[in-house]
């Protein structure tokens, strides 16, 4: 599927068929795209937690106010960022890069992070946030429709999925097999009103 297709035509899908699974060939594809999303300094914060297990997949539905979406979808995953990833041998990330290279950016990225829990923890959220939607166009070109979430109690979904400590919990996406279209598109603002060129104008005094 064409790229600007699949962003016009990727909507959040509530009805999936909860017949249908995706078969492992299938999520290491859909994967093996989804890693290749930027992040900062190359530090590949997220982790995915896919969830097959019927029992929990039901316990997780009922931390998230009974939305069907998540049984019934074909894949569940949890995207989560590790905030410490930055801190863990970081010269995994620059491995293939000439040692110059990867010596400064090994210190550029000590400084950037460390004292900075906020920063940390911003930087899981953009990091997953851009995965999210490559998993979301992936999905589409792999003939799967999508709902992103963010509808659930976070730490009775972190307990479930046995979230260690120094990772959180950024969303959930349900990847699956659409029995029902999505809404219409429920109010699209103007263009003009969230594009700005050089800056926003001056509030009056
Ligand atoms: C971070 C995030 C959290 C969301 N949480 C939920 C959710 O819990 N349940 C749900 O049905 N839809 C959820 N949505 C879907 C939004 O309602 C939907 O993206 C929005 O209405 C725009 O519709 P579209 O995705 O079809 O373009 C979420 C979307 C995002 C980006």
């Amino acid at each position: 599927m064409e790229v600007l297709e699949a962003i016009r035509s990727r909507r959040s899908v509530r009805k999936f068929d909860p017949e249908h699974r995706m078969n492992a060939a299938e999520i290491e594809q859909l994967m093996h795209h989804v890693i290749l999303s930027p992040t900062a300094f190359n530090i590949q914060n997220w982790r995915f937690v896919a969830v097959h297990d019927p029992d929990r997949r039901s316990e997780i539905r009922k931390a998230a106010w009974d939305q069907s979406q998540i049984t019934d979808c074909s894949l569940l995953l949890v995207l989560c960022m590790d905030l410490k990833s930055w801190d863990k041998s970081p010269e995994r990330y620059w491995v293939n890069a000439p040692s110059r290279v990867s010596d400064s950016m090994i210190r550029e990225i000590q400084h950037f992070y460390r004292d900075d829990d906020m920063l940390q923890r911003d930087e899981g959220m953009r990091s997953c946030g851009m995965a999210a939607q490559t998993a979301m166009l992936a999905a589409k070109a792999m003939g799967y429709e999508s709902c992103p979430m963010d509808g659930f109690d976070f730490k009775r979904v972190g307990h479930l999925i046995n979230l260690p400590p120094d990772h959180r919990i950024c969303m959930m996406l349900c990847i699956g097999k659409p029995l029902a279209a999505a809404h219409p598109r429920a109010g699209q603002l103007d263009l003009a009103d969230v594009f700005v060129t050089d800056g926003f104008t001056e509030i009056a005094s």
